[in-house]
């Protein structure tokens, strides 16, 4: 190869590198944006797709350029020449991508080191994940949540545990996106400068319900954050207002029916509860003593509804659940399956 062709060889490279870069940074890969880690990650993503370019571009010219250059001539039968290495090439090829590959992992270090630095006034919530629904506790402020809200322009750590399976926590408009695992705590953190309804997406394959493992996120202003808070502990601390004894079984039960995931999975009329993963509890309950109903919360397999197979529900509500929160979530579902009475 001369150095004339060596120069069109590596001009056609760059080119083509050009070329196929911005049309692929036309694409608004990662969406609308709504957190401070956005633009770094956004950033590292454009200049991953001109790199990818770049390699893909190489590979594109030599082949090319081989399949023009030594094809066969018409009726030529013979064998190709024996060749027994180019250390140059050899050289070449092994030194490009190694500073190629070494660059991408010192950039994303880089990055992940910054967007991951803790800020000594962040928010902390535990999330738990579970087949199919998120549980959001603040620890600081004694609430418990189905619903994740967040103050705007400050940090949250997010620190998460899953109690079945391997699920993922996911905020699209956040980049962050981190495995929830059993047994093995992990974290992630965002910081919010949108404010807006926004999705908890479960991005780990996790059952039948993962498509719908989903949850509300709302990022709101410190005081909108802090009128949440002191109604939701109202709700969970005081005794509700009007109904006596039985408007507080039926609220407390409600919430442990919310807090554990049920929503996630069936409906019920009662709690608002409208999925289809698991059984209509409004027709397969009222038939039920509430013997027979507990015993479907601790071994969901014992006893199965038509159309339902074996282990879709999890088999850890006896353990989640203390006897007390049994005894309630059993009264409260067979008081109100059915539609309200
Ligand atoms: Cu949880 Cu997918």
């Amino acid at each position: 190869m001369t150095r004339a062709t060596l120069i069109r060889l590596v001009a056609a490279m760059l080119v083509l590198t050009a070329v196929i870069s911005v049309v692929l940074l036309q694409f608004d890969w990662n969406g609308p944006a709504g957190a401070t880690e956005a633009d770094d990650v956004d950033l590292l993503l454009d200049v991953m797709i001109v790199l990818s370019s770049f390699v893909y571009s190489i590979v594109l010219v030599m082949l090319g350029y081989s399949i023009w250059r030594y094809r066969a001539k018409p009726g030529d039968e013979s064998d190709g020449e024996p060749i027994h290495g180019n250390t140059k090439l050899e050289v070449a090829w092994t030194v490009i991508p190694t500073v190629i590959v070494l660059f991408g992992a010192a950039y994303s270090w880089f990055i992940l080191d910054e967007i991951e630095a803790r800020q000594g006034d962040r928010l902390e919530v535990d999330v738990t994940a579970q087949q199919f629904a998120w549980r959001f506790e603040y620890p600081e402020e004694g609430v418990t949540s189905t619903e994740l809200h967040v103050p705007v322009d400050r940090q949250v750590e997010l620190d998460l545990e899953a109690i079945d399976v391997i699920h993922a926590f996911w905020v699209p408009e956040w980049r962050v996106k981190k495995d929830a695992v059993p047994g093995q705590p992990t974290s992630v953190v965002a910081t919010p400068d949108r404010e807006g309804s926004y999705e908890v997406i479960c991005t780990e394959l996790c059952g039948i319900g993962h498509s719908t493992m989903r949850a509300p996120v709302i990022v709101e202003s410190q005081e909108e954050f802090d009128t949440w808070i002191a109604d939701q502990g109202g709700k969970a601390g005081g005794a509700p207002t009007g109904g006596g004894a039985q408007g507080a079984l039926a609220a407390e039960g409600r919430q442990i029916f919310d807090e554990q995931g049920c929503t996630g999975c069936h409906t019920l009329e009662a709690a608002g509860a409208t999925e289809t993963i698991g059984p209509n509890l409004d027709e397969v309950l009222p038939q039920r003593a509430p013997d027979e109903i507990r015993n479907s919360i601790i071994d969901p397999d014992s006893e199965l509804s038509p159309g339902f197979g074996r282990g879709i529900m999890p088999d850890t509500f006896g353990d989640a659940l203390s006897p007390e929160e049994l005894d309630t979530l059993v009264r409260y579902l067979s008081e109100n399956a059915g539609g309200q009475k």
